[in-house]
């Protein structure tokens, strides 16, 4: 067993019984093929198709939605720079999409402005483990025949008001499991969907093209007399190779059997903060609507300390002081990167992101226990009655 708690479930064994086994990736038994069926089970889908990351995943599905050179995809320009990047992979153009001021999540009022004849696909962005409004991004799909791929990356379990988990209310949901996630194995990634031609396009695109890879198996080598057979045809799809590797896939299965107890450490955390917030002007915690789940990937409010002159830094460097882990910062807007910006990659004014991404502050919710939850909540308390704040 690992010494880390947060790999002291079956992570080791299941590493070692990869390598007893010699790696038999492609072939019965595998453990991206356990993982796949244990995801697709605990979010209710059919089609689970593991991958090398939560950003491949995102680019599987826009290939398989047949993105392609001159369309656009909407994204909201609040968020890091893998949902810009991916449509670009397509030779589609990214197009920025407001955030609302309260909630930090794409706006459906800014998508509806930003659809034009070439628009394609909806990335809604789960971000900081919150639901978007997908009734809303639901109904400008249907309206104008656009695809929809659920960014998960930050959310696992996280429920809108009707009980939906986030990642399968659209055409397609994308997890992550990089370093930093709900569930970690280092970097991998989760795709999901209900339709079984798009889970074997996704599957095609991301395994080579194997032409014997389903929706639901990835084997490659299922018949030694055709695969030794020298008139075999192995490919009738161009495909990268972003699958999952074993071992990979032997971690991200441990922490996929974990995932309510992962999860619910999580939430925990944004309880503890979201209540010490409740009366604060400093800081606003992003705001949940009644009835819905933050699954808590961090925890993130808008500093409204600006306004009253107090810097962003001052704020950080005295919580810090206090014993805080750290107040991590917005990435620059999509569209702002210099990778984005300096290409001219995109369009799509986006205001209320502009301005919210010099104040969202992000708390840290990868706490163990109860007494390490405290000292953060003890740390921020501390340092928002330094700064004068009704606590
Ligand atoms: C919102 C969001 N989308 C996509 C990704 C990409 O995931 P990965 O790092 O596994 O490629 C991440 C995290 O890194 C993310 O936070």
């Amino acid at each position: 067993m690992s010494k880390s708690w947060r790999f002291a479930g079956n992570e080791m064994k299941y590493i070692e019984e990869v390598l007893d086994n010699g790696f038999r990736a492609g072939a019965d038994g595998a453990m991206t093929e356990r993982v796949e069926a244990l995801f697709a089970e605990t979010f209710g889908q059919p089609f689970a198709i593991a991958f090398n990351s939560g950003t491949s995943t995102l680019h599987a599905a826009l290939a398989a939605f047949g993105v392609g050179p001159g369309d656009e995809v909407i994204i909201p320009n609040l968020s890091p720079i893998m949902c810009g990047v991916t449509p670009v992979f397509c030779g589609a153009t990214p197009v920025y999409a407001d955030v609302g001021w309260d909630d930090f999540l794409l706006d459906p009022v800014d998508v509806r402005a930003k659809i034009t004849e070439k628009t394609k696909a909806i990335m809604p962005v789960h971000l900081y483990g919150q639901v978007c409004d997908m009734d809303a991004i639901m109904a400008l799909a249907k309206e104008f025949e656009l695809k929809v791929i659920e960014d998960c990356a930050e959310c696992f379990l996280g429920k809108d008001a009707k009980g939906r988990v986030g990642g399968t209310i659209g055409d397609a949901g994308s997890w992550s499991f990089e370093a930093s996630k709900h569930l970690v194995a280092g970097e991998g990634g989760m795709i999901t969907c209900q339709d079984e031609n798009l889970a074997m396009e996704i599957r095609k695109f991301g395994g080579l093209g194997f032409a014997n890879l389903t929706a639901r198996s990835g084997k490659v080598r299922i018949d030694r007399d055709k695969f030794q057979n020298p008139d075999w045809q192995r490919h009738d799809r161009i495909g990268f190779n972003y699958r999952m590797s074993e071992l990979t896939g032997a971690v991200a299965l441990a922490q996929t059997e974990r995932i309510v107890e992962l999860v619910d450490l999580r939430i925990a955390a944004g309880n503890g903060y979201r209540e010490l917030l409740a009366r604060s002007e400093l800081l606003r915690p992003q705001k949940l609507p009644a009835g819905e789940v933050n699954s808590c990937f961090t925890f993130a409010a808008r500093f409204d300390g600006l306004e009253q002159d107090i810097a962003w830094d001052d704020f950080r460097m005295a919580f810090i002081k206090n014993g805080g882990d750290g107040i991590y910062a917005c990435w620059q807007l999509i569209g702002d990167e210099p990778a984005m910006a300096d290409k001219g990659i995109g369009w799509g004014e986006t205001p209320v992101a502009k301005k919210l991404q010099r104040r969202i502050m992000q708390f840290t919710s990868n706490q163990r226990n109860a007494e390490e939850r405290d000292v953060q909540q003890n740390a921020l308390m501390q340092t928002l009655k330094e700064f004068g704040d009704t606590v």
